[in-house]
């Protein structure tokens, strides 16, 4: 059965791997890593082993998978899947096809240097970029004939086995540094009349002329280009998907200050035109933000509108990643959650015992240019703090999957300074939790607690005191009876010790995560 998202009993949408609930702890590479599998051999697959992930998001590039236009090499996609069964893993594939962050990076030479069929988009006329136009239809064309190669491919060699679980269609897709693209195809096309698809998305008469810019005003730039990568990405996921349909997400850049089409990739599927997307792409199943920002909450909420599926492929690499990971999973059902460059969390030490290779750090001028939080691409600290939510969460997966919208669980994030706490209000108690954590450097508060039969509760995460209270309005008292630390395996608790006296009045979680059982009674 291939790999699919369907709604599970409570309707929420679920990934199935071979017919069960699959919760995606993924992590992902950096975006050279998978170029050689000596490279991975030696460097990424011992790291990873530390930590309990159970997906690789790993890029596949159209440059080495068609160096020569019509032959195609499948040797490194083949080791990869080779080097992912070996380890126990599942493989999200990137295709980095003609763009990457919105620049054509990933492209074979023999597009980049054939700029007449394969023409760049414009920052103004005659002014080109490096990057291929989303109106050049061969070159889309022949992007979607290697994808389509490349999934006909994975059905041959893995349809069987299913190591491969989901495609991602290009990466970070749109155009930098300008509103919109002023080649001269797209010139007679921002002059022509508005497409149909377009007046239907806007509520706009079938019979009007108009061309972009009197029916839109200054929104036009953006929904010109949203429209021509809706419509070169619908034609090269169509593609895939009739060779073999696994579940496709497309990942976006996210708008932000100073939220000028161009500052960020224009065009992409940033959250205000998801419902252009979802009309426009139906052959995408989700989409899927790449959360560097800090309010994780917000961008959460703002990709699970309508009825998309969260998957977060790219999460930020500081210790706050751990605490996240909860809120993703126990507030949204995430299908799936992935810090990047995952690699070197655990670098691997040399063979001369020399230190490992730093990943080179992000140019502090151009993360400023671009308003991004430095933070959120350093790694100092992550690792343990990751390491035991993974832990956690991979205990507990299938209780986890079987709780989706279920009401049961409840999930609880520190929304900023000024948030103390939180009152979970349950049928027979309410649960209160006092946030303990605001420290830079450290995983924030998040977690979640699961109703366990009658009085019954777990309750998992970082940074929070817990306290049993009666219901509001009840007349009935409550007791803590019995409280225990513990680790999930396989769904199953297991106890350590027993909280009480001094660690009960204190009961509470720390920066690294931990799970606690408990039972109250009411009299
Ligand atoms: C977002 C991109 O999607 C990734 O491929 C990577 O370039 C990170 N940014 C930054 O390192």
């Amino acid at each position: 059965m291939i790999p699919r998202i369907a709604p599970n009993q409570y309707g929420v949408p679920t990934l199935y791997v071979n017919d069960q609930p699959f919760l995606i702890l993924g992590g992902e590479l950096h975006n050279s890593s998978s170029s050689s599998a000596d490279y991975m051999e030696k460097n990424v697959w011992p790291a990873l082993r530390p930590l309990a992930l159970n997906t690789v998001i790993a890029p596949v590039c159209w440059e080495t998978l068609e160096p020569e236009k019509g032959s195609f090499d499948f040797s490194l996609t083949d080791s990869l899947l080779f080097q992912a069964r070996q380890e126990g893993k599942k493989l999200i594939l990137l295709w980095f096809g003609i763009w990457k962050n919105g620049e054509t990076m990933y492209a074979p030479s023999w597009v980049k240097q054939d700029p007449i069929t394969y023409f760049r988009a414009c920052y103004s006329p005659d002014n080109p970029s490096d990057t291929v136009s989303p109106l050049c239809t061969a070159a889309i064309e022949a992007d979607a004939c290697a994808f389509a190669r490349l999934m006909s491919h994975l059905r041959e060699t893995d349809g069987e086995e299913n190591t491969v679980i989901m495609v991602q269609v290009e990466n970070e897709i749109g155009f930098l540094g300008a509103q919109r693209d002023y080649s001269k195809e797209a010139q007679k096309a921002y002059l022509a009349p508005v497409p149909p698809a377009m007046k239907e998305y806007a509520g706009i008469p079938a019979d009007n002329t108009d061309s972009w810019y009197p029916l839109f005003g200054e929104d036009a730039p953006e929904l010109f280009m949203t429209y021509h990568y809706c419509l070169a990405i619908q034609h090269i996921a169509s593609a895939g998907k009739a060779e073999y349909p696994l579940p496709f997400n497309v990942n976006a850049w996210l708008e932000q200050f100073p939220e000028i089409p161009g500052s960020y990739p224009c065009g992409g599927p940033i959250a205000k035109y998801m419902d252009l997307w979802k009309k426009l792409v139906p052959s995408i199943d989700m989409l899927s933000p790449d959360i560097y920002l800090s309010d994780f909450k917000g961008v959460c909420d703002a990709y699970t509108a309508g009825d998309n599926p969260l998957f977060i492929p790219e999460a930020r690499r500081d210790p706050v990643t751990a605490s996240n990971v909860f809120y993703a999973f126990g507030q949204y059902n995430a299908l799936g959650f992935s810090p990047f460059g995952i690699e070197d969390m655990f670098p691997v030490p040399s063979p001369s015992g020399s230190a490992p290779e730093e990943a080179p750090a992000p140019d502090p001028a151009v993360m400023a240019a671009l308003n991004i939080d430095l933070s959120a691409f350093s790694n100092t600290g992550t690792a343990p703090y990751l390491q035991r939510s993974y832990e956690i969460l991979s205990g507990m997966t299938g209780l986890l999957a079987e709780h989706r919208g279920s009401g049961k669980l409840h999930a609880f994030i520190r929304k900023n300074e000024h948030d103390k706490g939180i009152i979970i209000p349950l049928p027979e108690t309410d649960i209160k939790l006092t946030y303990t954590g605001n420290r830079p450097g450290l995983p924030g508060t998040a977690g979640f607690l699961l109703e366990n039969g009658p009085l019954g509760f777990y309750i998992t995460g970082c940074n929070f005191q817990i306290e049993v209270l009666p219901k509001k309005g009840s007349e009935k008292k409550v007791s803590l009876i019995r409280l225990e630390e513990g680790t999930f395996s396989e769904d199953k608790f297991h106890p350590g010790r027993i909280l009480n006296g001094d660690e009960r009045m204190q009961a509470a979680i720390c920066p690294m995560a931990s799970v606690l059982r408990f039972q109250v009674c009411l009299y």
